[in-house]
This record gives structure tokens, C-alpha cells and sequence, in this order.
């Protein structure tokens, strides 16, 4: 239980307030590379503020404040120069740093344009994404995660706008007991509630087999997740950083391809991005992916009502279902929930390191140190791949089916795979 102000402190995200001032010490995707491609401006917004993404036509990247200094309008309607973004209005240009550099009406001996400008962040593409970074330069670099940076793959990234607050969507990461009920006793029950037959273990969030003991272990970049499954006996090993959760932000859960990352938008919205990369592990050559598609993941049914036949469907309906933003003074942890209380914690402290002028957690900023890691991208074997893809977003995605081929490609080497996996009792799933 927190106090009304230590959840406000937890939550707020915009300028000024100290937690948007941890959150602009992080990178944060805004969009995917491809929607550039056929849009090259685009209106985001991202910690409160509503900037204008775009590509000039000598190809840079801008990221600025949205509402033009002269008179306002918003450079959402801008058009693309050579160098940075011209105002529809009155035709000021301002170049990817936000300095004026064009105001046609004005005199021509005017030195006005040196005095006013768009303020202006920081705009880098990996893995098919555009992400941006809103704090003091020089800025950290992105973590070099296998998924955005692993070469022999395809990625497609599925995304959604959540209306409620982000720490509710990252709390959700490490609480371990919900896998249990929401993703196994509401999922059977929604099913039923279709007419469909309940989903067979092979395709069950750990084989359906219960947590009975959960652990959390930090390290360089966030937190590992331990647990021990049913049926286990107390000297098993635990299934240790399968789904870390990458701090503050991001956590890899729905196959070990994939990576969600959730965008503080504002106080009460939330943009998630369900990203996958797909690497079929028979060791041969993957045709090159012209483009990554990003795509949208409904949240609702034809009837207006929570789509919840799918694992992540479930936690977005419960991240939503808490409120806008949820009544931290009010609830009761029980001793299940060490998971949320160590976000938090991490949450305050590093707070607290960005307010006394220290870098915050996972800050890197050395480039040989920025080494790929969490080098998992593979599932444990061909039909769990393609198993996992029919109960996680794959399924909205436009290229569902060729990825689906691509996973599952005939070869001798997935062959001997399929003999060793129906050997193999299945004991470790992601959720
Ligand atoms: S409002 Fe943008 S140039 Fe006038
Ligand atoms: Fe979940």
C-alpha cells in the first residue's frame, strides 16, 4: 500500500515531476520504422508532450515539440524539406534540432529566426522502431537487445494504445501469481464461454503445471524471474530469467523472440508494443524482410466487449480494469506480491539516483559494453514455436502465415528437432 502521494510520485510521467524525470533518462519507441515510410510526418506523443516525428528528404530523423513557436499550429501538418520540417501556416522551417532556419514573411535582414526555435529530442532507429529520448544530453545508448539487433531473423510488431497508466502494465510483469488464474481458471472460463474446449497442456502457460514458490533476482539491466512449478521436487532447478523484465519498461514475455514495451504516453495512457523476432533455428539462411510491418492489436470484440482469447488480451483487459490510475492506498499486498513491491522499490530509488544527478539503472553509455544479451531468441522446439504464436498477438499480425512457414520450414535439422522434442516432456513455457 502506498500513501495518495507516493502514488502520484510512482506514476506521473510529464515534465517537472520526478517520475517523468526518470522515465526521460530512457530510450522509448514512438513508432515503427515502416509507418514513416508511408507517412513521414507523424504526430506522437510521449511523456506528456506532443511532439512531431518526421524524416526530412535528406533522410534525418526530427523529433520536436509539436505546436509551432509563432502562431501554434502544429507541425503534424508540416512538410518535409531538405533539411527539417516546414510549418503549413506561415512556412517557418525548422531543421531536425528545432533551430529556425526559414521564415519567409519576415524581413528579409530579420534576425528573428535566431531567436525562437522548436525545442527538440533525440531520434534513432534499431530494429525497425524509431525510438526517442527526452532527457539531458549526452544520451545513454539503446540496449543492444538480441531481438532488435540479431541479424538472421523477422520481426513484425504488433501495437495498441492502453488507456491507463504504465506502472500498471509493468507491475503486471512481475506478478507471477496471475499466470495461474488469468491465463489459466479465466482463460478456460472464457473459452467455455465460446463453446471452445479448454486449450490442451502443450499450449498452457508452463504445460499448466501451477507456480508453488517465486523468486525475483536483480541484475545489470532489470529483474530475472524464478520459479518452481508444480510437481517439481524442492532440489529441481528453478526456471530462472526466462522473461526478465527489462528496467523500466520492458519486459520479454509471450516466447523468448519477443519483447513488449510499454511507452508512458501520458498519466493515463499507454502505448505497448508487442514486437517479435522470429528466427527459425535449423541454422539455414532467412530470406531478407523488405520491411517490418507494424500492425494494431484489438483490444475489443465485434461486440464492443475485452477480447480475452488470448494471453496478453487478458493482462491488457486487467491493467485497464484497474483504473486510469490505480488506487495504490487502497489495496491490500499479500505476501505473493514481493514482485510488485520490488518495482516500486527500484521505481523510488532510482528516482532518487536521477534527482541527485547519478545515471539510473541499465544506463549504458560505453559502445563495448553494449553488447547484444539475453541471447534466447529460440523457442525449445518447432511445434511449441507455432503453438505459442496461435495464443499471443502473432496471431493479428499480417504476415502471421509466412511466419508461421518460416518457423516451421522443412529441413533435416528440424527434423532431428521434432524426434528430439517428442522425446522430450515439455517442462518450461513463457507466458
Ligand atoms: S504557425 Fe507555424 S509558421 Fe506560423
Ligand atoms: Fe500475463
Amino acid at each position: 500500500m502506498l500513501t495518495a502521494e507516493e502514488n502520484k510520485k510512482l506514476t506521473e510521467v510529464g515534465p517537472g515531476t520526478p517520475g517523468g524525470e526518470l522515465l526521460r533518462r530512457y530510450w522509448h519507441p514512438v513508432a515503427g520504422a515502416s509507418e514513416l515510410e508511408s507517412e513521414p510526418v507523424l504526430g506522437v506523443r510521449l511523456l506528456g508532450e506532443d511532439l512531431v516525428l518526421f524524416r526530412d528528404l535528406s533522410g534525418k530523423l526530427g523529433l520536436l515539440e509539436a505546436a509551432c513557436c509563432h502562431r501554434k499550429v502544429s507541425l503534424v501538418s508540416g512538410i518535409p524539406q531538405e533539411q527539417g520540417i516546414r510549418c503549413c501556416y506561415h512556412g517557418w522551417l525548422y531543421d531536425c534540432e528545432g533551430k529556425c532556419i526559414e521564415q519567409p514573411a519576415e524581413p528579409t535582414f530579420s534576425r528573428f529566426k535566431d531567436a525562437v526555435g522548436q525545442r527538440a529530442y533525440v531520434a534513432q532507429e534499431l530494429g525497425g522502431l524509431i525510438w526517442a529520448y527526452m532527457g539531458p544530453l549526452p544520451a545513454p545508448l539503446i540496449p543492444a537487445l538480441d531481438v532488435l539487433v540479431h541479424e538472421d531473423a523477422w520481426r513484425d510488431i504488433g501495437k495498441a494504445v492502453i488507456p491507463c497508466n504504465w506502472v500498471q502494465c509493468i507491475e503486471n510483469s512481475v506478478d507471477l501469481t496471475h499466470v495461474d488464474y488469468l491465463h489459466g481458471l479465466y482463460y478456460d472460463y472464457v473459452l467455455r464461454r465460446q463453446g471452445r474446449e479448454p486449450l490442451p497442456k502443450s499450449d498452457r502457460v508452463f504445460g499448466g503445471r501451477k507456480q508453488v514458490e517465486i523468486g525475483f533476482d536483480k541484475f545489470k539491466f532489470g529483474i530475472k524471474k524464478r520459479r518452481r512449478l508444480e510437481g517439481d521436487t524442492e532440489n529441481a532447478e528453478w526456471q530462472v530469467g526466462a522473461n526478465p523484465l527489462i528496467f523500466p519498461t520492458m519486459t520479454r514475455a509471450g516466447g523468448r523472440g519477443s519483447l513488449q514495451i510499454r511507452v508512458p504516453v501520458d498519466d493515463v495512457t499507454t502505448l505497448t508494443f508487442l514486437y517479435s523476432c522470429s528466427q527459425p533455428d535449423d541454422g539455414l539462411p532467412v530470406p531478407p524482410q523488405e520491411s517490418i510491418p507494424v500492425y494494431d492489436v484489438p483490444l475489443y470484440d465485434e461486440n464492443g466487449k475485452w477480447k480475452t482469447d488470448w494471453v496478453t488480451g487478458q493482462d491488457i483487459m486487467a491493467w485497464v480494469l484497474q483504473g486510469p490510475i490505480m488506487d495504490r492506498s487502497t489495496e491490500q499486498l499479500g505476501a505473493s506480491d514481493i514482485g510488485i513491491k520490488l518495482i516500486r522499490e527500484m521505481i523510488f530509488e532510482e528516482i532518487d539516483a536521477v534527482a541527485n544527478g547519478n545515471d539510473p539503472y541499465g544506463t549504458v553509455r560505453d559502445p563495448s559494453e553494449n553488447l547484444p544479451f539475453l541471447l534466447q531468441i529460440n523457442e525449445s522446439g518447432p511445434a511449441r514455436r507455432t503453438g505459442y504464436m496461435d495464443n499471443h498477438w502473432h496471431q493479428f499480425s499480417p504476415i502471421y502465415g509466412e511466419l508461421k512457414a518460416l518457423m516451421s520450414r522443412p529441413s533435416p535439422a528440424r527434423t532431428a528437432m521434432e524426434e528430439e522434442a517428442k522425446k522430450k516432456k515439455e517442462a518450461s513455457y513463457i507466458s
